[in-house]
């Protein structure tokens, strides 16, 4: 425990905290932690080659949740934050439950809502949260769903129920290839994750990640709001990724429909939560489209859900947490202790763009180990970049990082993320381009357009 001297006398720094993870979104929350007064010490499980300079990396898996307990106990961990969506759809959040230890992620039930795309379908209808309509299958009711499919119009949508690693959605125009597509789903495509497959009509239109972080008694924040660029090519072309980039704020998403947002789907859904006994503190990612003609009774402009994940996006969290002037360990006790309407979510006013650099032949095969150069050029930052720093300074999360005989090496598809700020989107762009440019690896490829496509709003 550790006393420290503020403006009201002394205060305890004695937050020890445990953060779940190994990819960009958790370096990015991890440099965030790092920097509350209140953050007595951080570590990550497992962490990558990054994460080290923000805390100690703990050499646990996310799932091994009987180590995560030891350790905790041994070190006095007081609160452990859930990156990724796995273990919360195991239960992480349960398995803590009673323990003292504060977790940051939702009950294993309410993770159903990114869990299965079923149940989230139905948590929206229930609730008249606004979403396309659909209609869930198994093998034994193929000719139902092709009926169904007849309803609708193209292009057709067919999502796996379960988790397939952000590669379940296919979206097909012709009928007669939907319906054989549907099939191979049912028949095992995604493994179980497809025995259930959920056909939805299409919603045409632009997207941005809305993320709410909400303490299980009704109180919520907005978070600042993020746009993914998900194909891999410039012009939003090719195949889809995890995300080669991000920028916040997205003009689009102005008062107007931030209020619409708010009222119709964030109210509801975290009333809805309430009412079903999912218990939820945590964050949620609300992936929503801004529609661009009328559908069902919705109008063109009207903000509807495509998804909810039941964490923080991957690299929406590298241009939100910059985004985030207010104290994140303050504001994660006030989720923890259902007080969350106590606490202030300051925003920077600033825009933020995060650029990905991945591996050559991602996000198909591509190969790890190689060595990476220029991380320590003076234009990075591990710390906060000020205003005036703006076109001299970068932030680098590390994504899939690795330290092999004493050098970086890259060990996974997404590399290494750049972050910048600016006055506006150009002015951050180009300083990510600048970082971009200057690290070096075998293979490195990223886009140079995130953001670009805002510029006509
Ligand atoms: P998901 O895996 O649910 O995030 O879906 C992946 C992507 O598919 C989304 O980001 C959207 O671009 C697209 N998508 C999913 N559902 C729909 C829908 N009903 N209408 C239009 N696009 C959709
Ligand atoms: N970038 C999208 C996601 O994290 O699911």
């Amino acid at each position: 425990m550790t006393y420290l001297r503020g403006t009201n006398g002394y205060f305890i720094k004695d937050m020890k905290i445990l953060l779940l993870g190994s990819g960009g979104r958790e370096c990015a929350i991890a440099w965030k932690l790092a920097q509350s007064p209140k953050c007595d010490e951080l570590f990550i499980a497992p962490g990558n080659a990054g994460t080290s300079a923000y805390g100690k990396n703990v050499p646990i898996k996310v799932n091994e949740f009987d180590r995560i307990a030891d350790f905790c106990k041994q070190e006095g961990v007081g609160m452990i934050v859930v990156g990724p969506e796995d273990p919360l759809v195991n239960g992480v959040a349960d398995y803590f439950e009673g323990s003292g230890i504060k977790v940051i992620g939702p009950s294993k039930a309410a993770a159903q809502l990114e869990g299965s795309k079923d149940f989230c379908k139905q948590f929206m209808t229930r609730n008249g949260i606004p979403t396309a309509r659909y209609q869930s299958f198994t093998a034994a009711d193929y000719d139902d769903a092709c009926r169904f499919l007849d309803t609708l119009k193209a292009p057709y949508v067919l999502k796996a129920d379960g988790l397939a690693a952000g590669k379940g959605v296919l979206i097909i125009e012709d009928l007669a290839e939907a319906k054989r597509e549907l099939k191979e789903m049912l028949g095992g495509m995604f493994g179980a994750a497809s025995s259930t497959v959920v056909i939805e009509e299409f919603m045409s239109g632009i997207e941005c990640s809305v993320f709410v972080l909400t303490d299980g008694e009704g109180h919520y924040k907005i978070l600042p709001v993020a746009k993914d660029y998900k194909r891999i090519g410039e012009g939003d072309t090719g195949l889809n990724t995890g995300g080669m980039g991000n920028c916040s704020p997205v003009p689009f998403a102005d008062a107007e429909f931030m209020q619409k947002v708010e009222e119709r789907i964030v109210k509801p859904t975290i009333s809805g939560l309430l009412k079903e006994n999912l218990k939820y503190k945590g964050f949620i990612f609300l992936g929503l489209i801004r529609m661009d003609r009328d559908i069902q009774h919705y109008h063109a402009g009207d903000p509807m859900v495509i998804e909810y994940n039941v964490r923080m996006g991957d690299p929406e969290t590298e241009v939100v947490m910059p985004r985030i002037k207010s104290d994140l360990v303050e504001l994660l006790e006030g989720v923890a202790d259902g007080n969350l309407d106590t606490k202030t979510l300051e925003e920077d006013p600033r825009t933020a763009v995060t650029v990905v650099l991945v591996s050559g032949g991602y996000p198909g095969s591509y190969e790890k180990g190689k060595v990476m150069a220029g991380l320590d050029d003076e234009l990075f930052t591990q710390g906060v970049v000020s205003p005036e720093d703006n076109a001299r300074k970068s932030i680098l999360f590390h994504a899939g990082t690795a330290v092999k005989d004493g050098d970086i090496v890259t060990a996974g598809g997404r590399v290494i993320c750049v972050t910048s700020y600016g006055n506006d989107r150009n002015e951050a762009l180009a300083q990510s381009m600048r970082g971009a440019e200057i690290i070096k690896f075998d293979g490195k490829y990223y886009r140079r357009d995130i953001g670009q496509d805002l510029n006509k709003f």
